[in-house]
């Protein structure tokens, strides 16, 4: 995007609207409950709620700043920031490399979602048994033609929105069917919470069981913290380069967090009494969700309805995330290295779409696309945006963009420790521990 066509969005809701539909998808209704499952429930759980509000609100304000300031996506903030340290600019392109790992096994699943929006529509899904549906899955998964094919059908849509230019224009439908999706997962919580058993998913959820946590848990819950609010790649500083002077920062960084985190939690409502009522092993992984979900559809009033309208929005979910991911590449092809734009974008598209492939073909390749972006990754980018903030922008920056120049700022204090020494000394903490370094 070039700065002479840069505008920005109009009102509170416009630019939490478009920050939350980045946030809100795949990583809050599918990997929330499989890396959930797989961290053994509870525990997990508390540790994620703590790093979201001690290190991801922070990082996500962080974001918001650098690129309101810079006015500028990721790659021009930096350098227009902090000229004497262009080597912050290696934020961006950690940030490409995350990008492209991420869209590698977002679009397949995202293409899995597609391939149930199928299956549900076709009336193909309510007519399975719970053992079925695993099978359905397994089988699915591991098979190539289906999986390639909708995985380029969810590619192509999200390159085609993002060449069109028309993100805006679909947050204008989000703003209506984002609340839509809502609404079916709370009524989901409340089949789900009523089937027999439902008691002992929540145990599962919410009692926590702390000899269950370990160094790679609590890296799991950090990483997972990171994926789900769109936060230490850039994305989040490229809408924030759209957002109004006037706007509180710190209100935009709470509201998205508390309606991702909302989410993510009424999905493991959803889920979690469903996997023990039905019988399904909690740390099967990244099926679970699609093993799960359609035996609580089965067993609802108006089931194939409900089951149309979720797999359906939730593929519009995971494409306003998908095309925020797919921008931070465009632009690096564009500013850095001066493509225009439409010829970035197809270029883009089609290796991301090239390298999904892999993710396809082999499960060890998606786990170390899932893995390496969400616990590498973004948290070592979380680092590095915390430290510019903290350190080369410093307190009279943070300060005058906070208060929109000038006015008081509360709590000043506490987030520049958090940016100069807690964010950074915790990350680097979890990450060394996570690994096994220390
Ligand atoms: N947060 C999105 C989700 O939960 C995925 C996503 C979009 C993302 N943009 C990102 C993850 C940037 C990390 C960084 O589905």
């Amino acid at each position: 995007m070039s700065i002479d066509t840069r505008d920005s969005f109009t009102g509170k809701f416009g630019v939490i609207a478009a920050a939350a539909g980045s946030a809100v998808g795949l990583g809050n209704i599918w990997r929330f409950p499989y890396v959930v499952g797989e961290n053994g429930g509870g525990a997990f759980l508390l540790v994620y709620i703590l790093f979201i509000l001690a290190i991801g609100i922070p990082v996500m304000m962080s974001e918001l700043i650098i690129g309101r300031r810079a006015q500028k996506n990721v790659f021009g903030a930096f350098k227009a920031l902090a000229p004497k340290h262009p080597y912050f600019i290696i934020v961006g392109i950690m940030g490409v490399g995350a990008a492209f790992m991420i869209l590698a096994f977002y679009s397949v699943v995202a293409g899995w979602t597609l391939e149930y929006t199928y299956l549900a529509v076709s009336n193909n899904l309510l007519t399975k048994t719970s053992s079925e549906l695993s099978v359905f899955f397994s089988e699915f998964s591991q098979s190539t033609t289906g999986p390639v094919i909708w995985m380029v059908v969810f590619m192509f849509l999200t390159g085609a929105i993002v060449i069109g230019g028309v993100q805006k224009g679909i947050e204008r439908y989000t703003k209506i069917l984002m609340p839509v999706l809502f609404i079916i997962i709370v009524i989901l919580c409340i089949k789900s919470a009523t089937l027999d058993g439902a008691g002992k998913g929540f145990s599962f959820l919410f009692k926590p069981d702390f000899s269950k946590v370990t160094g790679k848990v609590i890296l799991e819950a950090l990483g997972q913290a990171f994926f789900s609010l769109s936060i230490g790649m850039g994305v989040i500083a490229t809408y924030g380069s759209y957002i109004q002077k006037k706007e509180n920062l710190f209100t935009t960084a709470v509201s998205v967090s508390f309606a991702d985190t909302l989410i993510a939690v009424l999905a493991g409502v959803a889920i979690f009494p469903a996997v023990f009522a039905f019988g399904i092993d909690p740390s099967s992984g990244p099926g679970l969700v699609f093993e799960t979900l359609p035996n609580v559809f089965n067993h609802m009033a108006g089931g194939y309805f409900f089951s149309v309208a979720f797999f359906l929005l939730l593929v519009i979910a995971a494409l306003t995330s998908s095309v925020s991911l797919l921008e931070v590449v465009v632009a690096y092809f564009a500013e850095e290295l001066g493509m225009k734009r439409t010829v970035a974008t197809v270029i883009a598209t089609i290796a991301i779409t090239l390298f999904g492939l892999l993710a396809v073909f082999s499960s060890e390749m998606f786990n170390f696309f899932d893995k390496t972006s969400s616990n590498i990754l973004l948290p070592l980018g979380g680092i590095l945006i915390s430290v510019f903030v903290g350190w080369v922008l410093g307190k009279l920056q943070v300060k005058d963009e906070l208060s929109a120049h000038g006015g008081k700022v509360r709590m000043i204090g506490l987030l520049m420790i958090i940016l100069k020494i807690i964010a950074p000394l915790a990350i680097g903490l979890v990450f060394l521990n996570g690994i096994g370094i220390i």
